[in-house]
């Protein structure tokens, strides 16, 4: 599988109508509505080069499907996910270890235990915004001396166009948007700042923008993926239909020839556990 070029439109998102948060999102809307999400870890799993006598712990493994892979590489993979439908999805399709824990609680968890060559995640930093500096700490506590973390997420201007129309809405409704909004998509140089003042080398870390074409349109889009912006208008379903027509109709440059495009930007990296 080879990355898709960042100025061509090669990647298809199937999105589909929800209103779940991540941790309540079935595994079989995940399956259909995010199935690009395991297609696209391909350059971060060679970026991580698993090795057959390796413990690699898998954070924020969602359905499990690139675990699956990953422990065709590696002597064991644990994954983790705060979902425990996602976690029951992963055990099903046969993942050996599969556990629900938040990567926030890694730091106290059993697993912080020194003993994992790397830790790897896909799509999946971006989503515990609360406190990503203790997520960093886990991972170091999980990883043996050298041990290497490697990893692709949301990175700064991911989605902006997209994003910034939700905050807009929501702002014209008299609702400030930051409590609502679930992500946190940093640049490269405040991660790796990150990074280093909590005990790792940075061997590599990069932006890389990727041109998305999506098998829905905008408003499918936001619907799935930017569902808790509609919290504050929770059993308000006329109001919610009108900020994503709103949004769409914002947006509506973000077409062309009836293919519907946002612009993803991710941050892959690689960085290795100093002593
Ligand atoms: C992402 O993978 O970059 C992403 C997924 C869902 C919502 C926002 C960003």
């Amino acid at each position: 599988m080879t990355e898709p070029s960042p100025s061509v439109p090669s990647t298809s998102v199937a999105a589909a109508a929800g209103t779940e948060t991540k941790d309540s999102w079935s595994s079989q809307k995940y399956a259909k509505n995010a199935s690009f999400v395991p297609v696209l870890g391909a350059p971060v799993l060679k970026l991580l080069d698993p090795q057959p006598n390796e413990h690699i712990l898998d954070l924020g493994a969602g359905d499990g499907v690139l675990t699956i892979d990953l422990e065709k590489r590696c002597k064991s993979v644990v994954a983790i996910d705060s979902s425990a439908e996602m976690i029951a999805a992963a055990t099903k399709i046969g993942c050996k270890d599969a556990q629900v824990v938040d990567g926030h609680d890694l730091i106290e968890h059993p697993l912080a235990n020194g003993q994992f060559d790397a830790v790897f995640s896909n799509a999946a930093l971006h989503w515990m915004k609360k406190d990503p500096v203790r997520v960093i700490q886990g991972v170091n506590k999980c990883l043996k001396p050298q041990g290497r973390f490697v990893a692709e997420m949301g990175g700064h201007m991911n989605v902006a166009e997209v994003r910034s129309q939700l905050h807009a809405a929501l702002r014209k409704r008299g609702v400030d948007p930051e409590p609502y909004d679930p992500w946190f998509f940093p640049g490269a140089k405040t991660y790796a700042r990150m990074l280093e003042e909590n005990g790792f080398k940075v061997d590599s870390i990069e932006l890389i923008p990727r041109y998305t074409a999506l098998s829905t349109d905008v408003a499918g889009w936001c619907d799935t993926f930017g569902f808790m912006f509609f919290k504050p208008f929770e059993g308000d379903e006329k109001q919610r239909q009108e900020i994503l027509e709103e949004v769409q109709s914002n947006l509506r440059f973000s077409q062309d020839e009836g293919v519907w495009y946002i612009m993803y930007v991710r941050l892959r990296f690689k960085a290795t556990k100093i002593n």
